[in-house]
């Protein structure tokens, strides 16, 4: 077995042979956390941040503990950050009792991150559905193939039902997944983290308020 901490010892974050740090002036930064996003997205991007539409999503169960998986993001705009699953997931579950969430992305490639807590609500079922088939094939069968967060008996079982997923998704391209949910989060709190080499990192909170948007900078 390797040994985990010999692994860890060397390794560092942002190494300068590979990563740019950008600076970021936050006396610059828009008046809405949404317009920041959107620039600091298109900039990941460019950067060739793989996969910067992953996030991860932490949610509480109804005793109040945590819990966090990956997730892809669907969208943002002035009604919240988007994303979707089954609603009688485990999260689809700890949603309904406790309808509040933070997402948390990470882009190594330009040593920056991004918060997002708020309330969330489920999309209306047409919504959801009309989400779900303007993606993939794949995500449609993924999809229908459902139970999500259920103890599955064996691989074999996935296999014949997911085999069965893709079949219906060929007859089938506009399935209805009736327990597929497109969920919204509406920010109370967006917070930009820009790593710097000096660890004097930079970290801007947008808080809402009945005035709108609030920023402060934080210690890091
Ligand atoms: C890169 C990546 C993207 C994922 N995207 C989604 C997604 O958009 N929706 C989803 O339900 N699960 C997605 N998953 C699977 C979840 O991480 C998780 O395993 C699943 O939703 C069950 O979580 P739960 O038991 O907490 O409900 C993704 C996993 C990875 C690694």
């Amino acid at each position: 077995m390797p040994d985990l901490h010999e692994l860890l010892r060397p390794l560092r974050v942002w190494d300068p042979a590979v990563t740019e740090l950008p600076d970021f002036d936050p006396a610059t930064a828009p008046a809405d956390p949404l317009a920041l996003y959107t620039a600091w997205f298109a900039e990941a991007v460019a950067a060739g941040q793989v996969e910067p539409h992953t996030m991860s999503l932490a949610t509480a169960d109804e005793g109040g503990l945590p819990d966090v998986r990956t997730v892809m993001l669907h969208g943002a705009d002035a009604s919240g950050w988007s994303f979707a699953t089954h609603a009688g997931s485990r999260k689809g579950r700890q949603l309904t009792a406790r309808p509040y969430a933070a997402l948390g992305f990470y882009w190594p490639a330009q040593g920056r991150q991004v918060r997002v807590r708020g309330p969330v609500t489920g999309a209306p079922s047409a919504e959801s559905q009309a989400d779900l088939h303007a993606r993939s094939t794949g995500a449609l069968a993924a999809a229908l193939t459902g139970r999500q967060s259920e103890v599955l008996s064996s691989l074999e079982e996935l296999r014949q039902q997911s085999q069965a997923a893709w079949d219906r998704t060929q007859r089938e391209p506009d399935a209805p997944v009736p327990s597929w949910t497109l969920y919204r989060l509406r920010p109370d709190e967006v917070e930009f983290f820009q790593g710097d080499a000096a660890r004097r990192h930079v970290r801007l909170r947008y808080r809402r308020t009945e005035e709108g948007w609030a920023k402060e900078l934080l210690w890091p």
